[in-house]
């Protein structure tokens, strides 16, 4: 039987791997063996604890404030230490982040086999979002087989040369994730969520980290939310904010003392959907949360100035807003107060996925070991 390694390392990582994992561990074709990095550490293991995921390794590499050469180096370090003691039949990495492409480089320096999940996204700036684009380019480089997420993504790769034969188009597992949570009604472990929850309040949701928004972007949308909370005293608006010290010191100042932000840690993912949910209007610089935001009808304002996720942006349901203060405000006050506007926006659109991306996923890897075959591709239809 052959042996297959998810290997993963950040909350969207777990989130994106999870159903990938279950779906392994129900086959009777593979030996699926865990590995974190730990680059992420308590948003790491609130995911596998959520999805009951034991991992077998843990490399344990988080530092406070850790550079992206301190990742990259510890990540590749630990798995070549691994991988010199038993070799996996094949890698699976998932996404853009340092973890995912350091994996995909020491599998690739050990001629294991590399399979990447979410395989394709481009921005087309190699510096935004930085360092991920680049993370995606260098790690298609050196992979076997591609799962691309949508239509979109396997054609970014075919202009890049990559052979069409090594594309597989599996739908988003993000969806396969979202759509096994999103109905549980997980309470919020802060009681000030749950009163929220039973309120009736319009809810302004709002998460930030992108290393490229960090410093002035940052702090302007701190002072931008300030705003938004002084003439909405209806509004409740809630960060979950992330744990980097860095985005906190930045945003956080300008909200403190607000009586209406709610300010929490980051949420299990089952509060997080949950609150997805019951929100209004949902304000990100997160890629996971473009793509779970449009599945439930939420209108969604991306403070980023390009999105390696233009489906959702062609269904209306997303808008790319940049970073600008007055822009935050402005684009906010108008999704509040122009219903038309507001409904333009706030349409179901599953572009991502249908929930069955873990098993095209599963069925693909199969078929590159030899012990099974790839079932049909993820088509979007917008009637889904
Ligand atoms: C990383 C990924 C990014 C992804 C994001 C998801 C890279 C380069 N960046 O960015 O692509 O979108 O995760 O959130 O791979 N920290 C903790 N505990 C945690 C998590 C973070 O203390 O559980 C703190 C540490 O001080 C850490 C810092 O946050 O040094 C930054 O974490 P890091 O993984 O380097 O960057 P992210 O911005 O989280
Ligand atoms: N998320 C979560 N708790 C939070 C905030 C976000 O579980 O408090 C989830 C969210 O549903 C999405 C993922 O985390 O699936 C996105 O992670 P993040 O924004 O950190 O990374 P990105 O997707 O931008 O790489």
């Amino acid at each position: 039987m052959p042996t297959v390694m998810p290997i993963y390392g950040t909350r969207p990582e777990a989130i994106k791997m999870a159903p990938i994992v279950i779906a392994l561990q129900e086959s009777a074709d593979f030996d699926c063996v865990v590995t974190v990095t730990g680059q992420h550490r308590e948003m790491l293991d609130q995911v596998n604890d959520l999805f009951g995921i034991v991992p077998d390794h843990d490399l344990n590499i988080l530092q406070q404030r850790q550079s992206l050469s301190a990742i990259m180096t510890r990540t590749i370090d630990g798995l070549d230490k691994l991988f010199t003691e038993s070799k996996p039949d094949a890698v699976i990495v998932q996404g853009d982040t340092t973890t995912s492409t350091a994996a995909a480089i020491a599998a690739f320096y050990h001629g294991i086999p590399v399979v990447h999940v979410e395989a394709g996204l481009r921005s087309g700036d190699l510096m935004s979002p930085f360092p991920e684009e680049a993370n995606r380019k260098i790690t298609s480089q050196i992979t076997s087989l591609h799962l691309a997420p949508t239509s979109t993504s396997k054609a970014n790769l075919l202009a890049e040369g990559i052979d069409g034969a090594n594309i597989v188009i599996t739908g988003n597992t993000v969806i396969d994730a979202l759509l096994t949570t999103v109905d549980k009604h997980v309470p919020f472990s802060d009681p000030q969520l749950e009163m929220l929850a039973n309120s009736g309040r319009r809810i302004l949701l709002v998460t930030t980290h992108r290393r490229e928004n960090q410093g002035d972007a940052m702090r302007g949308m701190g002072r931008a939310l300030a705003r938004i909370a002084d003439s909405e005293p209806d509004l409740a608006i809630v960060l979950p904010a992330h744990r980097n010290p860095v985005v906190r010191e930045a945003v956080l100042p300008a909200i403190e003392g607000k009586d209406n932000v709610i300010v929490t840690e980051p949420l299990s993912y089952g509060e997080f959907t949950r609150m997805l949910s019951l929100s209004h209007v949902v304000l990100t610089d997160s890629g996971g949360v473009q793509e779970e935001a449009p599945s439930l009808g939420k209108p969604v304002l991306v403070m980023r100035e390009n999105t390696e996720r233009p489906e959702a942006v062609d269904a209306g349901t997303v808008a790319l807003i940049g970073t600008d203060e007055e822009r935050i405000f402005k684009e906010v006050y108008r999704l509040l107060h122009d219903q038309e506007h507001y409904d333009s926006m706030a349409n179901a659109v599953n572009p991502y996925g249908d929930g069955l991306a873990a098993s095209r996923t599963v069925a693909a890897i199969a078929q590159l070991l030899g012990v099974g075959r790839r079932t049909a591709e993820f088509e979007y239809s917008a009637s889904f």
